[in-house]
C-alpha cells in the first residue's frame, strides 16, 4: 500500500518505519527541512531502541522516503496518517493547529479519494474538525472529491515503541465506513496474522479510548504512589504491598510501581486535557484532578527527602543525580521528575552533578550552561565531591551498586532512591542512610 505520514516526530517515525518494514511504500513528510535532510541520510533525531536501524534498512530498500514536499506527499498515499504534535495550550487543552494545518494541506493538494487517519492524540470530536477543514479547503478550490476521516490512536511506549507497534495488543480504528475498514485491515494485515488485532468502533469512541487508556494507567500510578505515602507514615513497605495486591489478576502487576511520579509527553498532557475537556462539558472530574494532584505532589517528594536528610539546609551542598530522562531507554526529559528535583535544589542553593546514559544533551538543551549544574560523562564522575546521591530513573545499569564504595565516596552517606531499586537491609548494612519511596523502615 502507498502510505503518507505527516509529522516525523516520535509517532510518525515509528509508524512510518514499521509500516515500511512489512512491505508498504511509505513517505514521511515534515515541515522541518533540517530534520528531513538528516533523516534522508539515516540520522534519527530521537533515541529509540532499534529505530535507526529500521529506518536505515528501509531507506536502503527504497520503501521509506522523507520529504518536505507536502503536495507530492498528499498525492502519493491512499492512506494519509496525521502524526503531528498536539502540545497543550495555556489552559491544558490540546492545541490542534498543527493537525488542522495538515488537514488543509491535504484538502489543498488531493487529486483523488483519500483516507485521512488521525494518529495524534486528539480530543474527542477532532475527526469532525478535520473533516470540516478538508471539506472547506476542497470547496475553496471548487473541487468535489471524496474522502474519509478515521481515528487510529497509537499506544506506543517510548523505549519499546517498535515492539509495541509490531506486537501490540490491539489496533483501534474509529470509522463507520466499510471502505476504510477494508483499507485499514490491509494496512495492518501483516501484524494480524496470528490474531485479528483490529477493533473497529465509532470515531468518537476511538478518540476517547486513547485518553481513557492513558488516564487509567496514570490513575494506577497515582494510586500506588498514594498508598506508598500512607505506607511511609504507617511503617509498612509498599514493595510488599505491591506484591500482595498485584497477584490478584483483577489488579495485576503492571503499572503499579511506586516512584517519583509519572512524566513524559503523554500521561501529564492527556490526563490534563481530558480533565479540561470534562470541565468544558460541565463536569468536574474529581478523579482525574486527584490523579494530577497526587502526581504533582509525588514529583516533589524527592526534594523533600533530600531536604529532610540535611535538616532543610541544602545551601552549598552538592547533590549527585543518576537518571535525568523521565524513564529508561529514552533521552526524553519532558515533565521528568528529575527536572522538578533539580529546580528545587537550585532554588535551595545546592549544586547538581548529574549523569544519564542518554539525556545529557537534552538536559544541556533545556538548562544551558550554569554554575550549579555539571553534566557528567560517567556515573562515578557525578559522585565526586557529592554529599548525596539521588536516583531519578531506573536505568538498568544502576541496579548493581557497590554500596560500600558509595558510602566512602559520598560526603554524607545519603542515598535517595526514587525507584525502589534496592533492598533496604543491604543498603543500610553498608552504612548508608537510605530514603526510598513508601518503605516505612527506610525513611
Ligand atoms: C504512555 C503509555 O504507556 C502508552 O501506552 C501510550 O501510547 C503513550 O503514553 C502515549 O500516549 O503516547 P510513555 O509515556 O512512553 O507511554 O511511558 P510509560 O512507559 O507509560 O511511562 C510513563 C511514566 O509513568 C514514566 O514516568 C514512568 O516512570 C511512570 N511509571 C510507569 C511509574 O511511575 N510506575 C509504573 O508502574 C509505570
Amino acid at each position: 500500500m502507498r502510505i503518507t505520514i505527516f509529522g516525523s516526530g516520535y509517532v510518525g517515525l515509528v509508524t512510518g518505519a514499521c509500516l515500511a518494514d512489512v512491505g508498504h511504500d511509505v513517505i514521511c513528510v515534515d515541515v522541518d527541512s533540517d530534520k528531513i535532510a538528516r533523516l534522508k541520510n539515516g540520522q534519527v533525531p530521537i533515541h529509540e531502541p532499534g529505530l535507526e536501524t529500521l529506518i536505515q534498512h528501509n531507506l536502503a530498500e527504497g520503501r521509506l522516503r522523507f520529504t518536505t514536499d507536502a503536495a507530492a506527499a498528499v498525492d502519493f498515499g491512499l492512506l494519509q496518517f496525521i502524526a503531528v504534535g498536539t502540545p497543550p495550550d495555556e489552559d491544558g487543552s490540546a492545541d490542534l493547529q498543527y493537525v488542522l494545518n495538515v488537514a488543509r494541506t491535504i484538502g489543498m493538494n488531493m487529486k483523488d479519494y483519500k483516507i485521512v487517519i488521525n494518529k495524534s492524540t486528539v480530543p474527542v470530536g477532532t475527526a469532525d474538525k478535520v473533516q470540516a477543514a478538508i471539506a472547506e479547503t476542497l470547496a475553496g478550490r471548487g473541487a468535489e472529491l471524496a474522502f474519509d476521516v478515521c481515528s487510529n490512536p497509537e499506544f506506543l511506549k517510548e523505549g519499546a515503541a517498535i515492539e509495541d507497534f509490531s506486537k501490540g495488543s490491539r489496533v483501534v480504528v474509529g470509522t463507520d465506513s466499510e471502505r476504510v475498514k477494508r483499507a485499514m485491515r490491509e494496512c495492518y494485515a501483516p501484524y494480524s496474522r496470528l490474531q485479528d488485532k483490529l477493533i473497529f468502533m465509532d470515531v468518537r469512541s476511538a478518540e476517547l479510548t486513547k485518553y481513557a487508556a492513558n488516564a487509567m494507567l496514570a490513575t494506577k500510578i497515582s494510586f500506588i504512589n498514594e498508598i506508598a505515602h500512607l505506607a511511609e507514615r504507617m511503617g509498612a513497605d509498599i514493595e510488599q504491598v505491591r506484591h500482595g495486591i498485584g497477584s490478584d489478576p483483577r489488579i495485576g502487576y503492571h503499572f503499579i510501581y511506586p516512584g517519583c511520579g509519572y512524566g513524559g509527553s503523554c500521561f501529564p498532557k492527556d490526563v490534563q486535557a481530558l480533565s479540561r475537556t470534562a470541565r468544558s462539558l460541565g463536569h468536574e472530574s474529581a478523579l482525574l484532578e486527584a490523579v494530577e494532584t497526587v502526581n504533582h505532589r509525588q514529583k516533589g517528594q524527592l526534594f523533600n527527602k533530600v531536604s529532610n536528610a540535611f535538616d532543610h539546609d541544602l545551601k552549598g551542598k552538592t547533590i549527585a543525580i543518576w537518571g535525568l530522562a523521565f524513564k529508561p531507554n529514552t533521552d526524553d526529559m519532558r515533565e521528568a521528575p528529575s527536572r522538578t528535583l533539580m529546580e528545587a535544589l537550585w532554588e535551595a542553593g545546592a549544586k547538581v552533578q548529574a549523569y544519564d546514559p542518554e539525556a545529557s544533551d537534552e538536559c544541556h538543551r533545556i538548562y544551558g550552561q550554569r554554575d550549579d549544574l555539571r553534566l557528567c560523562q560517567h556515573r562515578n564522575e557525578a559522585l565526586e565531591g557529592a554529599d548525596a546521591l539521588v536516583i531519578c530513573t531506573e536505568w538498568k545499569a544502576f541496579r548493581a551498586m557497590d554500596f560500600e564504595a558509595l558510602r566512602e565516596t559520598l560526603a554524607s552517606p545519603v542515598l535517595v532512591d526514587g525507584r525502589n531499586l534496592f533492598d533496604p537491609d543491604i543498603v543500610k548494612a553498608a552504612g548508608l542512610r537510605y530514603y526510598a519511596v513508601g518503605r516505612g523502615d527506610s525513611v
